[in-house]
């Protein structure tokens, strides 16, 4: 079958077999290896992609599914070399080891932030329930998503433009990167604090 899809950005068109699974065709056939294989039973989440911004599980779809939708990849997340916050927040508070979970983790909890910019523990806990990680625990990996929602809400509510200029000549010591400072340093120290095997 012949399908027409949006892969980070960019058009993709492609002749595919019917029963070829979403996972197989990122893989295999775009070479976008961020989206990891763990199971093939929709059960551990490494292949969590975001198709039109919602998370799902890539091992789950047929590549037939996606045709005529917008596909995002962990490969998607940091054009230009600037990382996503959710990436930032998973390097701050140290939330990955082996790194296999991990694209699954950031993509699921970028579509959380997206519908809810200011979730509770217990929300990101559920969000991230499909998603398993062998090896840090879920502390940090919670950790880091609070940290992105925080310097998510700091970025979207600060002042662009002369805005910007005339709040920074107001009140300098309330600037944006400060408080993103502290709020990283607090993190970091909370996170190195409690390890990386507990939750
Ligand atoms: S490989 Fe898709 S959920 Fe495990
Ligand atoms: S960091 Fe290893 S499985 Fe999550």
């Amino acid at each position: 079958m012949h399908i027409s899809l949006g892969v980070n950005g960019q058009p993709v068109e492609a002749d595919v077999e019917p029963r070829l699974l979403l996972v197989h065709y990122l893989r295999d056939f775009l070479r976008l290896t961020g989206t990891q294989i763990g199971c093939d039973t929709t059960t551990c989440g490494a292949c969590t992609i975001l198709l039109d911004g919602m998370a799902v599980k890539s091992c789950g779809l047929f590549a037939v599914q996606a045709a005529g939708r917008e596909i995002t990849t962990v490969e998607g997340l940091a054009p230009h070399g600037h990382l996503n916050p959710v990436q930032e927040g998973f390097k701050e508070c140290f939330a990955l080891q082996c790194g296999y979970c991990t694209p699954g983790m950031v993509l699921a909890s970028i579509a959380l932030l997206t519908s809810n910019p200011d979730p509770t523990e217990d929300e990101i806990r559920w969000a991230l329930s499909g998603n398993i990680c062998r090896c840090t625990g879920y502390t940090n990996i919670v950790r880091a998503v609070q940290w992105a929602a925080d310097k998510m809400r700091a970025t979207a509510s600060a002042p662009t433009g002369m805005g910007a200029i005339l709040a920074a000549n107001a009140a300098p010591s309330a600037s944006l990167g400060s408080s993103q400072g502290q709020a990283s340093s607090q993190a970091a120290s909370q996170a190195s604090s409690h390890g990386g095997h507990d939750g």
